[in-house]
């Protein structure tokens, strides 16, 4: 089994690249499979969950050539069957993006059902919606999920939630459409727009990504493309907790400073000094950090996936911060791991109220999901002691290098092994 130890409380110096964004690259590979030529996609991270997503597009029939650590081609033209199996997609809530592109490429598709990290129940009835006013029919048998349609015709979708999972399904089943898809209270976030301007590469035309109305004008073939994805907004957003956290000045790079402006702001308001240059930052904290309420919700708000790290760094803040979860059910799952570091806060639904203590301790923990497992390290580096994480799988399916790059700014961070069996891991 791998664990992460870290000994806590030694200032942050130096600089970090940050990778391409995850939640963009499990979007857009999948969204390859619309094409009819070779994706040439740049800046992927080498992170377990494209890998699985590359690994699922190969043993679908798609040649996937690795050219280095952070491009991949594709050439989907191998796929011959829509089909993608439950030993295939168990570990992966992403490869939900299989059912729209499928979908959008062959008018049928049959998918496992998804898996993914567990913070409450996680529906896709607005997937299956959008997919039912494009004109496709679905059924569950046997754990799998099938959709299919004689063709798809554009329509009008008005989304009861904003959810990033259904606006990238619906835009990959309705880019080769036949007529308009209008796609109202529609995400907004990043990963969005990028996988918009990564349709558009291949010919699509898809406007208004971005805003909370999209249109897509099906086109009848989308052709191959070269493109770089964006960096990632909440590994950027991870360091600037550890740095917060732990002290210390370190230049984050291969950011766009737009995509952070709601972490920045927060952690402005907690005395954290952030200097915004075109496409890198400045993080330098020297004070006790001040209290601050957060509450999570789409881009732009406060991103869920940084919940669990900002709430790392609020107990040890000065006074009491009130945290609300308004996008997941039970995404506190993490709070019994901090306060076996001595931080002091109490649950009450969609609720977390932390009241500050001037130091954590470090302890053994455990990862409970990929953001939580985040949110340990950025305890243990402002820790005092020993800090050993355990279930670092969820940890390595969304940050790159993790070990290595906290290292390079000197935090005291190694991966050990020991002999025990791994715990079970859900992706
Ligand atoms: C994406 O998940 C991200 N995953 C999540 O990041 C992120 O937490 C989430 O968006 C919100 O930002 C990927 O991009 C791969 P949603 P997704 O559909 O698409 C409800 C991480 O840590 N809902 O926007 O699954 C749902 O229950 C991961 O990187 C419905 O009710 O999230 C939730 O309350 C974890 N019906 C809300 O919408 C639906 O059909 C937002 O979910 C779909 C969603």
């Amino acid at each position: 089994m791998e664990k992460i130890v870290v000994n806590g409380g030694r200032e942050l110096h130096g600089e970090v690249r940050i990778s391409g964004a995850k939640n963009a690259a499990v979007a857009i590979i999948p969204a390859a499979i619309l094409s009819d030529g070779v994706c040439r996609i740049e800046n992927i991270p080498n992170i377990q969950d494209v890998n699985l997503i590359a690994e699922i597009l190969q043993q679908m029939g798609a040649q996937v050539k690795r050219i280095d650590k952070s491009t991949l081609e594709i050439d989907p033209r191998g796929i011959r069957e829509p089909v993608a199996t439950y030993d295939l997609v168990r570990h992966m809530r992403a490869s939900s993006y299989l059912l729209g592109a499928l979908l959008g490429k062959f008018n049928r598709a049959e998918v496992a059902l998804p898996g993914g990290c567990d913070f409450g129940v996680r529906p896709i009835d607005q997937h299956l919606k959008g997919f039912a006013v494009l004109g496709a029919r679905h059924n569950v048998e046997s754990g799998m999920i099938k959709v299919r349609a004689d063709k798809l015709v554009g329509g009008h979708v008005y989304l009861d939630v904003v959810s990033v999972g259904a606006t990238v399904n619906i835009m990959l089943a309705a880019a080769k459409a036949e007529g308009r898809t209008i796609i109202e209270n529609a995400a907004k976030e990043p990963h969005i727009v990028d996988l918009a301007n990564f349709l558009n590469s291949m010919g699509a035309d898809v406007r208004g990504a971005g805003t909370d109305v999209i249109k897509v004008n099906g086109v009848s073939r989308l052709n191959g493309t070269t493109y770089s994805i964006i960096p990632d907004q909440i590994e950027a957003g991870t360091y600037m907790a550890a740095v917060a956290c732990a002290g210390g000045n370190v230049l984050l790079q291969n950011v766009i400073p737009k995509h952070l402006e709601s972490i920045t702001a927060k952690l402005r308001e907690m005395g954290v000094i952030i200097e915004e240059y075109d496409d890198s930052i400045r993080v330098i904290r020297r004070d006790r950090l001040r209290r601050c309420n957060v509450k999570t919700m789409p881009h732009p708000g406060f991103p869920t996936d940084m919940q669990p790290q900002i709430a790392a760094i609020l107990t040890m803040a000065d006074g009491t911060s009130i945290v609300n979860e308004a996008v997941w059910d039970n995404r506190f799952r993490y709070v019994e791991e901090l306060r076996r570091m001595g931080a002091v806060i109490s649950v009450d639904g969609k609720l977390a109220v932390i009241e500050g203590v001037d130091q954590l301790e470090g302890a053994p923990v455990k990862a409970t999901d990929l953001r939580a497992g985040a949110a340990m390290i950025v305890a243990a580096l402002g820790a005092k002691g020993t800090t050993t994480i355990e279930d670092i799988r969820h940890i390595q399916r969304g940050y790159e290098d993790v070990v290595d790059k906290f290292a390079s700014i000197g935090a005291d961070i190694r991966l050990v092994y020991t002999k025990e069996p791994n715990s079970v891991t859900a992706g």
